[in-house]
């Protein structure tokens, strides 16, 4: 059984609705401006850095106020800003309107819409879950049964925390190194569509990870991430852009559409441009990652 898994909330898919419309309760704040971010809890004073302190999307952190004192959390640190409640959406939706679920969701359903397909048939695996902002908007899709997967064991407590009903199934693990046991249970799953929403480049998912979790969706399965627009562009030697532009060339990977977009402001104000795509799985990456590890 996949690690660390332990029984979730009960859920049907009206109490997955509810919970997020009613989770309003003292301690909670609104969504952000754009609406895409619905109630999250009350989250302690942030500062962020003089703008003209120019740092790499690698190394942006900002201050956080803990009791009298001020302490510094780099954004990378997920286990830490998982941590403490409404930091996360604070600080990424809030103050830095970063916009990626919403922009997902909405490229993927209106895919599904041009080519007929019924979100209520749909079975998602998301990966690099987080505390559960994308199951969020997949829920507003009536997607009925949604698998989480991150690597840190705080985002999934943080996602039993701030979207209990958020996921049927929320597994700690990491894909570049499952059993054949954990890599049964998930293909039971059958999932038919994969989401992958800030969780690659910058030392987060690594294309190894991302090629398993490929191999997971059923053939014709529908594939929805975004990555940094710079890590695709041509010329680019990353690992992860090698992979996507193989896979591509060889119809491994039918891109159905994608998009430029600011993904979030930089703590100087500046845009971050990703990349959202939308795609379908034509054949499995694994043989462009030679190196990568077998399921063991
Ligand atoms: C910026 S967060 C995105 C969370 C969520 N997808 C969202 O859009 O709000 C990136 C997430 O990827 C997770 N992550 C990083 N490396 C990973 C890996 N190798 N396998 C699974 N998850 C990973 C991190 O722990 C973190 O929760």
């Amino acid at each position: 059984m996949p690690s660390k898994e332990a029984p979730l909330s009960p859920r049907t898919d009206n109490n997955r609705q509810n919970s997020r419309l009613e989770q309003r309760s003292d301690g909670t704040e609104s969504s952000n401006s754009a609406g895409s971010v619905g109630p999250v809890p009350k989250a302690p004073l942030i500062a962020l850095p003089e703008p003209d302190l120019q740092l790499s999307q690698d190394s942006e952190w900002c201050l956080v106020k803990r009791g009298t004192e001020w302490r510094q959390i780099r954004f990378h640190d997920y286990h830490e800003i998982y941590k403490i409640p409404g930091l996360y959406e604070k600080i990424f939706y809030r103050v830095l309107k970063c916009d990626s679920p919403a922009e997902i969701r909405l490229q993927l359903q209106a895919e599904l819409e041009k080519h007929g397909v019924d979100p209520l048939t749909m079975r998602a695996l998301d990966v690099g879950a987080g505390n559960g902002m994308v199951a969020e908007q997949l829920t507003q899709m009536k997607i009925p049964f949604i698998v989480g997967i991150d690597i840190i064991p705080e985002a999934r407590s943080a996602a039993l925390r701030d979207r209990p009903t958020a996921y049927d199934h929320y597994y700690v693990l990491d894909l570049t190194d499952l059993d054949t046991q954990e890599n049964e249970q998930l293909q039971e799953h059958r999932f038919n569509c994969m989401t992958c929403v800030a969780a690659l480049g910058f030392g987060d998912i690594p294309a190894a990870a991302f090629s398993q979790a490929v191999a997971l969706v059923e053939p014709a399965g529908w594939l929805a991430f975004n990555i940094k627009a710079e890590f695709l562009k041509k010329g680019e030697k990353s690992e992860f852009s090698n992979l996507i532009s193989r896979a591509v060339e060889s119809g491994a990977i039918e891109i159905l559409s994608q998009r430029r977009y600011v993904h979030r402001l930089a703590t100087d104000g500046q845009p971050l441009e990703y990349v959202a795509i939308i795609a379908r799985k034509r054949g499995e990456l694994s043989e462009f990652l030679p190196s990568a590890k077998p399921v063991r």
